[in-house]
């Protein structure tokens, strides 16, 4: 009888987490996405002057580490929602062994539903049609590359595509 896989979310402070556990994700995040060239510095530091903080989500699938998610959070510059967060995806990668089998789509669940008052933005390399397909299933939308808030602009070294999920969309 097959046992049932256990799903467990960690979420950690770019400022707090685990110097092991920082290296672990970067790493993670690397192998699969080779040419990235992440370094701890990129998930440890904030971007722009406006950036409140951000998260590094860790996913595990009967603890082993499945899922690695990094957020950066700037205030709404929508004056009627200058309490809530936006939010800027920098990345999201499943292990190789775990894609396509649904995983990475109760991973992103899980965090658009710790952040459902946030929209979230992300960018995705022009060639990678495996994550767009994925994106629009979970309720993003392709938008003009303008119409992205300038403090969310990052810089992005390969042709890309804007995304973004409005907050109180259905996935
Ligand atoms: C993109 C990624 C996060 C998706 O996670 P996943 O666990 O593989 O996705 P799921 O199995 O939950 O698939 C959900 C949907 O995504 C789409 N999708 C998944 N794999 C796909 C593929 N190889 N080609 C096209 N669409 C695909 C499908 O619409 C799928 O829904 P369906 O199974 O009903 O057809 C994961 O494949 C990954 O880590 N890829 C490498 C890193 C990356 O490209 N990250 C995104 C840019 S930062």
């Amino acid at each position: 009888m097959d046992i049932l896989p256990k799903f467990r979310l960690e979420v950690y402070d770019n400022e707090m987490i685990p110097d092991e556990l920082l290296i672990q994700s970067v790493d993670f995040v690397n192998e699969m996405l080779p040419g990235e060239g992440f370094e701890p510095a990129d998930f440890k530091k904030i971007y722009g002057k406006t950036c409140l903080y951000k998260n590094i989500f860790m996913y595990y699938m009967n603890d082993k580490l499945v899922g690695v998610c990094t957020c950066n959070f700037y205030p709404d510059p929508d004056p009627e929602r200058s309490d809530e967060t936006l939010i800027y995806m920098m990345v999201i990668a499943m292990d190789k062994t775990v894609q396509g089998k649904g995983v990475g789509t109760k991973f992103l669940r899980s965090i658009l539903q710790m952040n459902n008052q946030s929209d979230v933005w992300i960018k995705i390399h022009k060639g990678n049609d495996q994550s767009k397909g994925f994106f629009k299933k979970m309720g993003f939308i392709k938008m003009p590359k303008k119409s992205m808030p300038e403090m969310l602009n990052p810089s992005y070294r390969k042709p890309y595509e804007v995304f973004v999920r409005k907050c109180g969309r259905a996935s």
